[in-house]
């Protein structure tokens, strides 16, 4: 841990939203991570990590902030519940200087570095209960939480999607990027589906995803799209378009190729992007015929056959 921080490896600590980047310096606690990606690369340096904050006595949290306000709020508060002691990390660019200030309004804060475009303090834990976030419901059906991709609102590039999609799919499909189930719900009503996989990195997305369907022929899978093996007729997806703040048209492309990889001979690829994402090239490369179906000034849905 970086000198002057409260915290020593004699104490039980929880790192909450931890990254394998941390400078943790030898300190060790319980780390919680909902990506699947960063739980692969925790486990590999030797973390215990688990995607829920154990429940058990912690001397202090070390809480790494998200993008999304809401979800560190969630966190930080979840973090004073679970210990004496909080330490928040994190970039300017996430608005750690935001948090910074309203923790110093509610609780005062006992200490704080700044380094680069970066920000720790720390704060003894006083009540933010009222931080925590319920349920949210972009739609009759669906239950999301904070910080989830369109938690509050259908998206409407996956809404354009949903409305190109065949009256037919399958009978093996795949939701690469599945998020809280938008999509496959759709797909789930298309006839012919017989089996479908819903990948999903996000560990709280993908819950929500398992609870939005609950239909037996969806198995939602937490796990990284852009390695994942299968066999589908027709794979569906809204890929992501960002990686932290950059946008990111490289990890829609490993979602191309991860498609590409998993369908059967004569199977289907259906994906909508934003106009600007420069994805036809990847997809002519790597199937017979790439056609754009009606879309918007927005959004192209493509439908891609291999
Ligand atoms: C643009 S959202 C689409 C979500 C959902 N399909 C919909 O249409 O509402 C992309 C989703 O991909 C997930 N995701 C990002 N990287 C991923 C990866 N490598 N593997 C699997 N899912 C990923 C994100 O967490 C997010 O839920």
């Amino acid at each position: 841990m970086r000198d002057g921080l409260p915290v020593t490896a004699n104490q039980r600590l929880v790192f909450l939203n931890h990254a394998p980047d941390f400078d943790a310096a030898g300190i060790r606690g319980v780390a919680q991570q909902c990506n699947a990606a960063a739980v692969k690369a925790l486990d590999a340096a030797g973390w215990t990590v688990q995607p829920d904050i154990p429940d058990a006595e912690f001397d202090g949290a070390v809480v790494r902030i998200a993008r999304s306000k809401a979800w560190t709020q969630h966190m930080i508060a979840q973090a004073a519940a679970a210990a004496p002691l909080v330490v928040v990390d994190g970039q300017k660019t996430d608005g750690i200087d935001t948090h910074f200030k309203l923790i110093k309004a509610r609780c005062g804060v006992l200490g704080t570095i700044t380094k680069a475009h970066g920000r720790i303090f720390w704060f003894q834990s006083c009540d933010l209960s009222d931080w925590m976030a319920g349920p949210l419901s972009p739609a009759p059906g669906f239950q999301t939480h904070v910080g989830l991709f369109s938690a509050e609102k259908i998206d409407p590039g996956s809404a354009l999607l949903a409305d190109r999609l065949p009256e037919q799919l399958g009978p093996r499909v795949a939701d690469l990027g599945a998020g809280w189930g938008f999509l496959s719900k759709h797909i789930l009503a298309k006839s012919g589906v017989q089996h479908l996989d819903c990948v999903e990195i996000d560990h709280r997305a993908a819950a929500c995803c398992g609870a939005n369907l609950n239909d037996p022929r969806a198995t939602v899978h937490w796990a990284d799209a852009t390695t994942w093996s299968g066999r589908y007729d027709d794979i569906v997806m809204n890929p992501p378009f960002h990686v932290g703040r950059a946008a990111a048209s490289d990890l829609g492309k490993a979602f191309i190729a991860a498609a590409a990889r998993c369908l059967t001979k004569k199977g289907n690829l259906w994906l909508v992007a934003n106009r600007h994402l420069p994805y036809e090239s990847d997809l002519k490369e790597k199937f017979r015929s790439v056609q754009e179906l009606p879309g918007d000034n927005r959004f192209k849905v493509l439908r891609a056959c291999l």
